[in-house]
Formats: structure tokens, C-alpha cells, sequence
């Protein structure tokens, strides 16, 4: 077969792998025979993102009542996508079945908690993990020991149990705890991860410029909690 010819010939196999395959009844009724064990899974998750919420509203609103201001900015919630969940699969090479992808991957509930100023971020964290119903999985402290990248947030892998019909089921969820100022750098950083390929060679100085950025912001985080102690807490 000579070259011109290659791309028609691959598009005839695609062609023929997609009705033999994908569109057979044999995937079909693959498809039926998980759809619900993974709806079931994945709306585990869901749940348990709801009492995680909720468990933070809860803090803040007596918070607020106690002492006149809300530690909590705004919370961020996401369920991994399925297809975000299969590329950690490939990457840590976990074999692929639902009591693996359960047992091995934390991140599948996302709870992002952001706060104004640093102490309300150890403050929650500590109410949380006070909890009896909370089982404390991995506890990561990047605003103490920040990523090679200026990434700072306080990372919390715990287990929480949602009440279904006739279970009690624990459910891992991360929560991740920062300030405005780092979630405000985080975003912009994250943006940089997926265009540096368009970007050549001035990726490596936009990360050098993000890893000052990052040690301005983290300075500015320090100075607003200083100043919110004293005036709470004025020398006099
Ligand atoms: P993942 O496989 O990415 O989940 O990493 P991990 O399991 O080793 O956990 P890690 O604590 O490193 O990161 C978990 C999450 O924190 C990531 O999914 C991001 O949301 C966030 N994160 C960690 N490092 C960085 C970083 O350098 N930049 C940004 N923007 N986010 C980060
Ligand atoms: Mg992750």
C-alpha cells in the first residue's frame, strides 16, 4: 500500500473497531450491566460533599454569630469527572474496578474551603477534625511547607459517613482550606499548566515569576493577619 493511501485505510479500521465494538451489544450491555453501580458510586460522592458542606456552613454561621464575622469566603465543590478519574487510573496504574478506584483514589469528592485570613483556615480545620463522625485519612500543610511551585493550601483527606436506607457508608472526600490570596494565585498557576506547551520558552520564567508572586501573596496574607490581631487584640 503505498503512503497517500494510510489515512483512508486507518479511518476504514476505525470505522470497523467502532461498529464492532462500541456500538455492539456486547458493549451495550457492558455498559447497562455498570451504568449503575457507577451512578450508585459516584452519587456516594455527591452525598458526601453535601455533609461536608453543610458541617463548614454550620461552623461559620455560629461563628458569625459568636463573634460578628464569617471565617468562610465561599466553598467550592466538584465530583471528579469520569474522565479525570480514568486518566488517575492510567497514571497511578490502579487496576480498574469500582472497590479500586474507591479504595485508591481520594479526590474523587472535592471540597474547596477559602477563607480570608490564615488562622481560619487551622481554625475550621481543627472543628472539623474534631467531629466524631470524622476519620482523619492524610493531612498535608503546604501553607507550612509550600510546593516547589508556590503552592500553598492545607489538604485534608478524611472519611465521612453518609446514612442511605440501610447503611451507614464512610466516604472519603479532600478538602482543601486557603486564603483568598492563595486560591486567587492557585487559579491563575493552574491556567499555566495547560497552556505551557503553546507557550515555549516563556514558561519557564512565568513560573519563576508565579514562584515570587506566590511569596508576595503569601507576605500579604501574613501582614492582613497581623493587622486583624491588633485590632482585635490591641496593644495599648
Ligand atoms: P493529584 O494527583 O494532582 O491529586 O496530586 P496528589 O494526590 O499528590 O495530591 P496533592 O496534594 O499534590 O494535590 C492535590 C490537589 O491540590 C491537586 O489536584 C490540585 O487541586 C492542588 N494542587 C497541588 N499542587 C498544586 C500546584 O502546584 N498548583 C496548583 N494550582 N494546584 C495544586
Ligand atoms: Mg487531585
Amino acid at each position: 500500500m503505498n503512503l497517500p493511501q494510510l489515512p483512508a485505510f486507518f479511518e476504514g479500521i476505525s470505522e470497523q473497531f467502532i461498529r464492532e465494538n462500541l456500538l455492539s451489544d456486547d458493549f451495550f450491555d457492558f455498559m447497562n450491566a455498570n451504568k449503575l453501580p457507577l451512578d450508585t458510586m459516584m452519587n456516594y460522592y455527591e452525598c458526601a460533599i453535601m455533609e461536608i458542606e453543610t458541617k463548614f456552613r454550620v461552623l461559620d454561621s455560629q461563628f458569625s454569630l459568636q463573634y460578628d464575622r464569617n471565617p468562610i469566603e465561599s466553598i467550592k465543590t466538584r465530583v471528579k469527572s469520569l474522565e479525570s478519574i480514568m486518566k488517575k487510573i492510567r497514571r497511578k496504574n490502579t487496576s480498574f474496578s469500582l472497590d479500586a478506584i474507591q479504595r485508591d483514589i481520594n479526590d474523587i469528592a472535592g471540597v474547596r474551603v477559602v477563607c480570608s485570613f490564615i488562622d481560619d483556615i487551622y481554625f475550621l480545620a481543627d472543628c472539623l477534625l474534631k467531629q466524631d463522625d470524622i476519620r482523619l485519612i492524610e493531612r498535608r500543610d503546604y501553607i507550612k511547607e509550600p510546593k516547589e511551585s508556590g503552592y500553598r493550601s492545607l489538604h485534608l483527606i478524611v472519611e465521612v459517613p453518609i446514612f442511605l436506607e440501610n447503611e451507614k457508608r464512610p466516604v472519603k472526600v479532600e478538602v482543601q482550606l486557603r486564603t483568598i490570596a492563595m486560591d486567587f494565585w492557585a487559579s491563575l498557576e493552574h491556567k499555566l499548566h495547560y497552556k505551557k506547551n503553546n507557550l515555549g520558552a516563556d514558561a519557564d520564567q512565568l513560573r519563576l515569576e508565579l514562584i515570587e508572586c506566590a511569596d508576595m501573596s503569601s507576605e500579604l496574607d501574613r501582614r492582613m493577619q497581623d493587622i486583624r490581631n491588633r485590632i482585635y487584640n490591641p496593644r495599648t
